[in-house]
C-alpha cells in the first residue's frame, strides 16, 4: 500500500488588517479583553470583488503546487474544506477547479467547520492509500467577516473569527520514512446547536424572513464556555489517540499545530500534554480563528519560519462545530 505525503503547502490571507481597537469602535469591547480571553490582536477581512473563498483557495493552491514542483494539470482530485462556501450550492471545490483551469477531475467539499482540514486530510490519505488518486489538492478557505455583526449583539463572536485560505498537495510516495502516519476523526451531533449558523436552512417554509433579519437570527451562535470545556478535553485525547496508534509517546513529538481557536485553549493543551511552549505553533494573534483554514495557514507559516524541519514528527489537531474533532500525525 502506498503512503500519502504532503509535498507542498501555501497560504493566502486578504490584505486588510483589522485591529482590536478598530473593532472596539463598533462594539462594547476592549483590545485588552480580546487579548486576555483569546490572544487575538488582529485579523484579516476580505475585499468584496477581489477575494472569494474559491479564489483565495486557488491563490493558496498555486503556491502549494509551486512548492511541490507541480502544475495544476498534475492534480487528479480537489478537496475543499469550508463552512463559508461562495454559494449555498454548488460547493467552492468546483469553483476553484474552474479558477485553476481544470476540467473533469472530481472536486468535493468538506463541511466539517474547524475540523475541515483534518477531515479533508483523512479523505485525501484514504484515496491515496487505496490507489485511487496520486495527487490531491486539499484547499481550505473561509470568509467569515461578513457574517459577523460588528455590534454589541455580535461581539462574542465578531472579535474571534477572521478570513483566510491555505492549501496543501498530498501525493503518493513509496518512501516509508516520511508522510502521513495516521488520521483520526470524530463527531458528536448531540452538540450541533452549541455552535451553528441556523438560517437560512431548509427546515423552514421561508428560509429568510424580515423577522430573522431584525432579530439577528442570520448570525452564527456559540456557547463559548461549553465549546471551551469540550475542546480542552478532546484536544489532548485525540492527540494521545494518534500517538498511541503509532506506538509513539508525547516525548516523540516535535511540533503540535492545533486549530487556532483560542490561545488559551492551545496553552492549556500545551501544559496538559507537558509540551514546551515552542513545541506548539500559534499564529491566532495575527489572524484570529480562520476555521477550516487555520491549521494549514499555521503550518504554512511554521514552514516558512523554519520551525518544522525534515524528519520532525508533527501533529495536527482540531475541535469545533458539530461537535467534530480530529488529529493527524505526519513525519515531515
Ligand atoms: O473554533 C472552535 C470554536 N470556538 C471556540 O473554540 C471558542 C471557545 N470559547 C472561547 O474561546 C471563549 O469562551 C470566548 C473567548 C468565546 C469567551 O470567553 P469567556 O472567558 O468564556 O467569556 P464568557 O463567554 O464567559 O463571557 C464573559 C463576559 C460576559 O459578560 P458577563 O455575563 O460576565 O457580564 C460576556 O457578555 O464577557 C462578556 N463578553 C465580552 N466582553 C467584552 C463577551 N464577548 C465580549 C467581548 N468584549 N467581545
Amino acid at each position: 500500500m502506498k503512503r500519502a505525503r504532503i509535498t507542498g503547502v501555501g497560504h493566502y490571507v486578504p490584505e486588510q488588517v483589522v485591529t482590536n481597537d478598530e473593532l472596539a469602535q463598533h462594539m462594547d469591547t476592549t483590545s485588552e479583553w480580546i487579548i486576555e480571553r483569546t490572544g487575538i490582536r488582529e485579523r484579516r477581512f476580505f475585499k468584496e470583488g477581489e477575494d472569494t473563498v474559491s479564489k483565495m483557495g486557488a491563490r493558496a493552491s498555486a503556491i502549494a503546487l509551486k512548492n511541490a514542483g507541480l502544475t495544476a494539470g498534475d492534480v487528479d482530485m480537489i478537496i475543499f474544506a469550508t463552512l463559508s462556501p461562495d454559494y449555498n450550492f454548488p460547493g467552492s471545490g468546483v469553483l476553484m477547479q474552474h479558477h485553476l483551469g481544470l476540467k473533469g477531475i472530481p472536486a468535493m467539499d468538506i463541511r466539517q467547520q474547524c475540523s475541515g482540514f483534518i477531515y479533508g486530510l483523512s479523505v485525501a490519505d484514504a484515496y491515496i492509500k487505496s490507489g485511487m488518486c496520486k495527487t490531491i489538492l486539499l484547499a481550505c478557505g473561509e470568509i467569515q467577516s461578513n457574517v459577523m455583526e460588528l455590534s454589541d449583539r455580535g461581539r462574542n463572536m465578531a472579535v474571534i473569527f477572521g478570513d483566510g485560505a491555505a492549501a496543501i498537495v498530498v501525493q503518493a510516495t513509496d518512501d516509508e520514512t516520511k508522510g502521513i502516519l495516521s488520521t483520526h476523526i470524530h463527531s458528536d451531533g448531540e452538540f450541533a446547536q452549541e455552535l451553528m449558523l441556523e438560517h437560512p436552512g431548509s427546515n423552514r417554509k421561508q428560509r429568510i424572513t424580515a423577522e430573522m433579519i431584525e432579530n439577528g437570527e442570520l448570525l452564527p451562535t456559540m456557547n463559548g464556555r461549553l465549546v471551551f470545556k469540550h475542546a480542552i478535553v478532546r484536544f489532548p485525547e485525540v492527540i494521545n489517540e494518534a500517538l498511541a496508534h503509532n506506538n509513539l509517546t508525547i516525548a516523540d513529538l516535535d511540533m503540535l499545530i492545533p486549530h487556532q481557536a483560542n490561545l488559551r485553549i492551545a496553552e492549556y493543551v500545551q501544559q496538559d500534554l507537558g509540551l514546551r511552549k515552542e513545541q506548539v505553533y500559534n499564529n491566532i494573534q495575527k489572524y484570529g480563528n480562520t476555521t477550516a483554514a487555520s491549521i494549514p495557514i499555521a503550518f504554512s507559516e511554521a514552514l516558512l519560519e523554519g520551525k518544522v524541519k525534515e524528519g520532525d514528527l508533527v501533529c495536527f489537531a482540531a475541535f469545533g462545530s458539530g461537535f467534530t474533532w480530529g488529529s493527524a500525525l505526519v513525519r515531515w
